[in-house]
């Protein structure tokens, strides 16, 4: 750790950016890195409009399997601890490029979910979107006979803007930002982290690894973000 952490309690406007790293010690793989759904999967035959288009039913096994997983894992004390600083600090916010839905079922209100969610499905011929937690679907079609389109934003997907907006909002306003577990290579959600810092805000780091956005931050924490976690609030 470079330095030691700054004391949580000094911030009023606190952003947790946040990134597959925080679901890894509760079960999740992450998409990078030893073992990550990447080096599995092609996601062009998985997640992307393309593979979707062609081949739905394939997209949606995927997916299923990616929604069992997750439904089988817990929020970990880095959830825990995030959910209670925001309970703690009202203006605490959480913006997540994961879509697994953790930070919510560890107790946190307000998540800005970059990425969408693996629990809503969206009818692309009504823009009706569900919230939908069945394992496994009951239907994978709408009641028009279309498929359900996951509400993810897949590779080459145009982002969600109003969602972007709304996080460039709050991490424009914030004074500190936590980054955790990001490997900082997609875009434009790795850009989000700069904005804070360009701002003005302290920006923490916590990953094991060394990422290329590392040099950026004022304080990076190099472990696993339940450990750096409770490091940051000890309160618990
Ligand atoms: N605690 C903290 N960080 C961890 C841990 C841990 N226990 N284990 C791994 N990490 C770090 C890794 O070092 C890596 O830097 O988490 C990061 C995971 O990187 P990715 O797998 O690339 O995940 P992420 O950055 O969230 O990916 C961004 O890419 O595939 C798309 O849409 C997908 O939202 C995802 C986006």
């Amino acid at each position: 750790m470079n330095g030691d952490a700054p004391d949580l309690n000094q911030f009023k406007r606190i952003v947790f950016f946040t990134g597959a790293g925080l679901s890894a010690e509760s079960g999740i793989p992450t998409y990078r890195g030893q073992g990550g759904t990447w080096q599995r999967y092609n996601y062009e035959d998985y997640a992307c409009q393309r593979a979707f288009d062609r081949d739905p039913e394939k997209v949606w096994e995927f997916h299923e399997a990616r929604r069992a997983d997750a439904a089988g894992c817990e929020p970990n004390l880095a959830h825990r601890l995030i959910a209670e600083i925001a309970q703690a600090k009202p203006e605490t916010e959480i913006v997540t490029q994961n879509i697994d839905h953790m930070h919510q079922r560890a107790g946190a209100e307000r998540v800005i979910e970059l990425h969408g969610s693996l629990w809503r499905v969206r009818c692309d011929r009504t823009g009706l979107i569900e919230e939908n937690f069945d394992v496994p679907l009951k239907s994978r079609k709408t009641p028009y006979g279309d498929y359900w389109r996951p509400d993810l934003v897949w590779f080459e997907d145009p982002m969600n803007m109003e969602t972007i907006d709304e996080a460039v909002r709050v991490i424009q306003r914030c004074d500190c930002l936590v980054s955790i577990g990001t490997s900082g290579l997609v875009y434009p959600a790795a850009q989000l982290p700069m904005l804070a810092i360009a701002g003005g805000a302290v920006a923490i780091e916590i990953n094991p690894e060394e990422t290329p956005i590392s040099q950026s931050f004022a304080y990076t924490m190099r472990g696993p973000a339940t450990e750096m976690m409770r490091l940051l609030w000890p309160e618990a």
